[in-house]
């Protein structure tokens, strides 16, 4: 029997494959002789009998050598953050600039949106002349001069995962937290951090929606990571409701630089303030987590989080000055739709997933991978829940490339947002810490 069978008919029978075989399959993967049919039947043995802490960290390191693995010589620690994904989720544009401008060195390879969510790529590709497609020399160079770079990962980065992820897709065996675990921490691991931090939402607006899944997503990420060698501390936040009161490439992208300007306060503001604060503290730039979120705060506030950001976006092919004057740069969508309350009361609920969907449906998403996105559209001026609103005042507003695609929206909108008499009990923003 091949070692790919005998791998697969251990698995059956509920075996943990050793790191060895764990390797030769992920190279494998990456060289094409273990064909889909044996990633499938791989991905659906894993998903019913689970590989345990131990496989299940062979799998991330043995994905994460599938490929290159990036070594840095630079004057500061290697930090990143990844999140599990939510709406109006742009904190990557806020935290990269800010770590950078703390003194770390940020090489953020990030993905674009994934079902009902948004991703950073196509967020940062709203902004005219930025490409993220960058080779590993450019890449380098802005992380050298900037402190941060976000692209989107080469083909040579964990090309395990990127076969097994298409194979798990059409297979239903997305769902499994060995899989999941081994696919976010393969392409994180590759970019050769020092540390690490996971933003794992939680609420209708994420993949989530227990705190107990979150939880224990958030445990087995943290334990693979730790034991593959990066420090790595996880936070379970909130993702009831959008982060940034927008939705949407161009329009995030405002949002996250009114944030850097320091024109803004919010849940954006604090989710990245947070988990920076967690990072600079597990990666020994500062004492406490306290002590890290004042440094991220001081980084914005100084305006140093902003011109790195400034001169990430220029190095990689932005306008110079789009900082000073972001709506000169970004598109408008030509038609913009105030969506208004028809009776008083408190916003309590948004059914966060409709929300996002209702944004891919305008195109602010893909349906299928080959879809373009439209930058322009998305929703903005979202009021934040426990907002007291009378009749007749706006509740968001719809940016659309045509008025029937408004008004669909208009539909969306007002079945995902709940009304109620009574204001709802306020919800703290960071549920939990997992270390
Ligand atoms: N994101 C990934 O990169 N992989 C998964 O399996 C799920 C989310």
């Amino acid at each position: 029997m091949s070692d790919t069978r005998a791998l697969l008919a251990g698995l059956r029978e509920g075996a943990v494959p050793s790191a060895d075989a764990l390797s030769a399959f992920a190279a494998g993967l990456a060289d094409g002789s273990v064909s889909d049919a044996q990633a499938g039947a791989f991905a659906m043995a894993v998903c019913q009998r689970g590989l345990g802490e131990a496989g299940r960290v062979a799998l991330t390191q043995a994905m994460t050598a599938s490929g290159k693995v990036l070594r840095w010589d630079l004057s500061g620690p290697v930090l990143d953050k990844h999140s599990t994904g939510g709406l109006g989720d742009c904190v990557s544009l806020v935290l990269a600039p800010a770590l950078a401008a703390c003194g770390a060195f940020v090489p953020m390879i990030s993905g674009r949106g994934l079902g009902h969510t948004g991703g950073t790529l196509d967020k940062l590709e709203a902004v005219p002349g930025v490409s993220v497609t960058l080779d590993e020399a450019r890449f380098r160079a802005v992380v050298d001069e900037a402190g941060c770079a976000i692209v989107s990962a080469s083909p040579d980065i964990a090309p395990a995962d990127k076969r097994l992820y298409a194979v798990r897709d059409v297979t239903g065996t997305v769902e499994s937290l060995d899989l999941i675990t081994a696919s976010i921490l393969s392409k994180k691991l590759a970019a050769g951090l020092d540390g690490l931090v996971l933003d794992v939402k939680t609420g209708s607006g994420a993949f989530m929606k227990t705190e107990g899944e979150a939880r224990a997503l958030a445990e087995a990420l943290v334990e693979t990571a730790k034991a593959a060698g990066c420090p790595t501390t996880a936070l379970i936040t909130d993702m009831s409701q959008p982060l940034a009161p927008a939705m949407g490439n161009a329009l995030e992208v405002a949002e996250a630089v009114a944030v850097l300007r320091g024109d803004r306060a919010g849940l954006l503001l604090e989710v990245s303030v947070a988990l920076g604060g967690a990072l600079l503290a597990s990666a020994g730039l500062e004492a406490d987590a306290k002590a890290g979120a004042q440094r991220i705060r001081d980084a914005i506030s100084s305006g140093a989080a902003a011109e790195r950001f400034a001169r990430m976006l220029a190095a990689q092919g932005g306008p110079l000055g789009f900082v000073e004057a972001p709506v000169r740069y970004l598109p408008e969508a030509p038609v913009i739709h105030e969506v208004t309350a028809q009776q008083e009361g408190y916003v309590t609920a948004f059914a966060g997933q409709s929300l996002g969907l209702a944004t891919v449906a305008l195109g602010a998403g893909r349906k299928v991978e080959s879809d373009s996105v439209n930058p322009a559209v998305g929703f903005s001026d979202i009021v934040p829940l426990g907002t007291k609103v009378a009749k007749g005042q706006p509740l968001m507003r719809i940016h659309a490339a045509r008025e029937a695609q408004a008004a669909e929206a208009e539909t969306a909108v007002r079945a995902a947002i709940t009304h109620t008499p009574l204001a709802p009990e306020p919800r703290p923003l960071v549920l939990a810490e997992v270390r």
